[in-house]
Order: C-alpha cells, then structure tokens, then sequence
C-alpha cells in the first residue's frame, strides 16, 4: 500500500487524494455533510483530522466502496491500476427524507446561460429552498426544520 499524495485545488474547486493505485477528488462546494464516508469507513475519512482523507488507510476497493456512498457527488475516485468496469446508470431523482434530492447517473448540471455547474454520476439538489450554494445542498435543511 502506498502513501497518500495530496493534490490541492487541481481546478480551484477539487482536491485529490491518491495512492498509486486510485485517486479520490473532493470538491468541497458540493458537499453537504452526510457522513456516509465517515461513518463507512472512518480509517480513511474522518473530519476531525488533517489531512481529512488518507487514502493509503485501506484498501482501493474498500475506498471505492465508500465513495460511491457519497450522496452529494462531492467524493469521486479514479482507478489507476486495473480500473474496475463501469456499467451506465440509468439517471435517478430520489427525494431524500426531510433533504436534497439525490440525482444519480449521469448528470451534467447548468446554469441559466447554458454553462456547466457540475458534471458527474452524482449530485444532491437542495428542496428546501435555504442553500447558499443553490442549486446544491449545503447542509442548510438540518437548521431550517425543512420536512419534505
Ligand atoms: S435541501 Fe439541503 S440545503 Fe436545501
């Protein structure tokens, strides 16, 4: 197993964490705080330490696991080494209770001129109406009462 090599802000907006063998990017404007990947795997994801992700603390395939828990499309990864085939996911809108509506497939998301907000398989659209960071969650339906 390798170390963690951190790559800060290769767009400005992501940070990548990789080992030789996958990559995981997390574009914090797009996270909303589920804890999914805390909760999933806390070797590797736990917020209360820095760097928060240490990709080298298990296994590729246990940290792809993990990602792909990630409701918000903030964590993604990358295969380096063999990478594992993709089947296409047919796009899905889900209602989450009392928060975002979770968009998964692929999905390229754009803003009234017609430019790309956001293109990956995965994305939560805030429903309550309180985001700052609108059309995505920012977490802001935990403090606002938002029932849906
Ligand atoms: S649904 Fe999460 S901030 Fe609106």
């Amino acid at each position: 197993m390798s170390e963690t090599r951190i790559s800060p802000n290769r767009d400005n907006l992501t940070k990548e964490y990789a080992t030789d063998d996958i990559v995981v990017e997390w574009e914090p404007r797009l996270c909303y705080h589920s804890q999914n990947c805390v909760r999933s795997l806390p070797q590797v994801f736990d917020d209360s330490r820095r760097p928060w992700i240490k990709v080298d603390a298990a296994g590729a395939d246990e940290v792809e696991a993990a990602v792909a828990r990630c409701p918000s499309g903030a964590l993604r990864t990358r295969r380096l080494v063999a990478p594992a085939a993709k089947h296409q996911q047919p796009l899905e809108v889900r209602a989450s209770a009392d928060g975002p509506l979770l968009v998964s497939g692929r999905v390229r998301i754009l803003d009234p001129e017609g430019a790309v907000l956001f293109e990956g398989e995965r994305a939560a659209l805030c429903r309550c109406g309180g985001s700052a960071n609108k059309p995505f969650c920012d977490g802001t339906h935990k403090k606002n009462g938002f029932r849906g």
